[in-house]
């Protein structure tokens, strides 16, 4: 008989769905499998208001490949905010959040925060709303190293930021390295992301005679073997301050190149369930499964555990190279390599 792993229907609490074309595509995979997502609020034109998050919200439903996904937008912070819309849009459930993007840091992040002292009256709503700040946790400066990117922005800003705003829920996304998890599991109030390809990669599989692998390139940049253990470990032991978050970040192949003025981003979407199945396998925890994917990222963001299950077998597949459709043309990560779990059946009632 076929080996089959049955979990609650999990959601992704990290994704970039882009918009145009590729939001079409990239939105089909993602809302195959998950029934809610953070899609994140990069955008060419940033999510800031709620009237930008309502459209947007829109057009992620209407190209949904089923009609219950339901897509949750965090406000991308900025500097000068309109508190008032922000914090009705937060009441109204239009956000979920806010998102902190250090000017820089990453895709689109140049209307972000540079001064995290300009954007307390923000935090302080967010606080009072019980809602949640989503922080891209890298500091950037010209003496930091780009590994040590996470650790700056813990010992500069998040430290500070815990201890002014105690009750503030936050999430450290795509935890990258061992000091962002012992910084997540030491304290109140903060959950961590973790991503596919953070257990999954070092930086020898991006950086190697002197070129980059762009399809391995993406912000925080995967870091060492002690990092990667310890993140598995943060992933795969039941513990609930760590959830689901793809992060998948698609980028036209276009845009890819073999040196640092490639954009930044993993496309996963379109087999991180299977990705994690396969990691939590390996590390023998296949029953702690469903926790990491299901309940601990509803848990931590006081919403419903979803109520239909999703049914993976034991099969192996190879990944295909692209996600290819007229004009998009988006490699997926582990392409041309061997999976194996496959998505059998999703209940999408
Ligand atoms: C993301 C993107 O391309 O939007 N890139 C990435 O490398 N992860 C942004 C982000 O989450 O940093
Ligand atoms: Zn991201």
């Amino acid at each position: 008989m076929t080996k089959t792993i049955k979990i609650i229907q999990p959601d992704d609490w990290h994704v970039h769905l882009r918009e145009g074309e590729m939001l079409k595509q990239v939105t089909k995979c993602t809302s195959r499998v998950n029934k809610r997502c953070i899609a994140m609020p990069n955008t060419n034109i940033p999510i800031t208001t709620s009237k930008l998050a309502l459209e947007y919200k829109k057009i992620i439903k209407e190209n949904s490949f089923n009609k219950n996904f339901d897509p949750l937008i965090p406000c991308y912070l900025t500097e000068n905010l309109k508190l008032e819309d922000f914090r009705l849009g937060l009441e109204k459930n239009i956000f979920i959040g806010g998102k902190l993007y250090p000017t820089n840091a990453t895709t689109n992040s140049e209307f972000g925060v540079h001064n995290i002292k300009s954007i307390y009256p923000v935090l302080e709503i967010i606080e009072n709303k019980k809602k949640v700040l989503l922080v891209h946790g890298e500091k950037i400066r010209n003496n930091i190293d780009i590994f040590d990117r996470e650790k700056y922005f813990i010992d500069e800003d998040l430290v500070k930021i815990r201890h002014d705003f105690p009750n503030l829920k936050i999430v450290l996304e795509h935890v990258s390295s061992s000091y962002g998890v012992d910084f997540v599991n030491s304290n109140n109030n903060i959950a961590g992301t973790i991503t596919p390809h953070h257990m999954m990669l070092t930086k020898k599989d991006v950086f190697s005679n002197n070129t980059i692998n762009p399809h391995h390139f993406c912000m925080p940049v995967v870091k060492t073997e002690n990092d990667l253990i310890s993140i598995r470990n943060a992933a795969c032991n039941n513990n609930s301050k760590f959830f689901l978050g793809t992060d998948s970040a698609p980028h036209h192949v276009d845009q890819k190149h073999p040196n640092l003025s490639t954009k930044a981003g993993i496309f996963s979407a379109s087999i991180s369930i299977e990705l994690y199945a396969q990691i939590f396998e390996e590390e023998g925890c296949l029953d702690k499964f469903e926790k990491f994917s299901s309940i601990n990222g509803p848990k931590f963001y006081n919403l419903p555990i979803n109520n239909n299950h999703i049914i993976l077998s034991k099969e192996d597949w190879e990944v295909p190279n692209y996600l290819e459709k007229d004009e998009i043309k988006i490699k997926n990560f582990f392409g041309g390599k061997k999976l194996s779990w496959k998505l059998n059946e999703v209940n999408y009632s």
